[in-house]
């Protein structure tokens, strides 16, 4: 496959919010993150750390930490994303990148992922003291991670597609 459609077919993965009934292995994990470490952050400070969760207990508490958090009960590992509280502006600019690599790294393993956001604030508070968060880190974002399941039917909360090229390659100026 040419690398351009290579980047694409992982890109394009739509988000998984339904998995298998099969654990993910703490050696997948290391491989994404072996993956993800590499992610560029401004100027190289990777204010990133990540925290993985198995226990059912833990996850479920988890999924009730934001409004449409709910996939991290039923997957079978989330990875927390911890950024520092740094006070850089590009800090959450960066936990988007590492977030991205760590999607195509788990799409290509076989893995399906979703994104949680955590908030508001004192959920966050509530993930750092449930996961026992050294200071100055904030767990803002999860990814539940594992093989995909069937897909839950129904009607989607959230329009699929993209816009176009023509539509985002814009060329007016302010
Ligand atoms: C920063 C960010 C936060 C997100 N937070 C959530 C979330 O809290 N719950 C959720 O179910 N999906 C979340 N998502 C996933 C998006 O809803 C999803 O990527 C988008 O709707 C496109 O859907 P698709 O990937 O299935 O095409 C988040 C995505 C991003 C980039």
């Amino acid at each position: 496959m040419e690398s351009l459609d290579l980047i694409r077919v992982l890109t394009a993965r739509a988000a998984v919010r339904s998995f298998a009934d099969q654990p993910v292995l703490p050696e997948v994990l290391a491989q994404i993150i072996g993956v993800a470490r590499w992610t560029g952050s401004a100027r190289n400070r990777q204010p990133w750390r990540f925290v993985p969760v198995f226990e059912r207990e833990l996850l479920e508490k988890l999924g009730g930490l934001g409004a449409y958090a709910q996939h991290l009960a039923s997957a079978p590992c989330a990875l927390v994303l911890l950024s520092a509280d740094n006070g850089f502006q590009d800090t959450e600019f960066d936990l988007g990148k590492v977030s991205q690599t760590i999607t195509l790294a788990a799409t290509a393993l076989g893995l399906g992922s979703c994104l949680a956001t955590i908030y508001p604030e004192v959920n966050v508070t509530a993930a750092a003291q449930l996961l026992e968060v050294e200071s100055g880190w904030l767990p803002r974002h999860a990814i539940s991670l594992g093989y995909p399941g069937e897909p839950v039917s129904g009607s989607r909360a959230i329009a699929a597609g993209r816009l176009s090229t023509a539509e985002l390659l814009t060329t007016h100026r302010p």
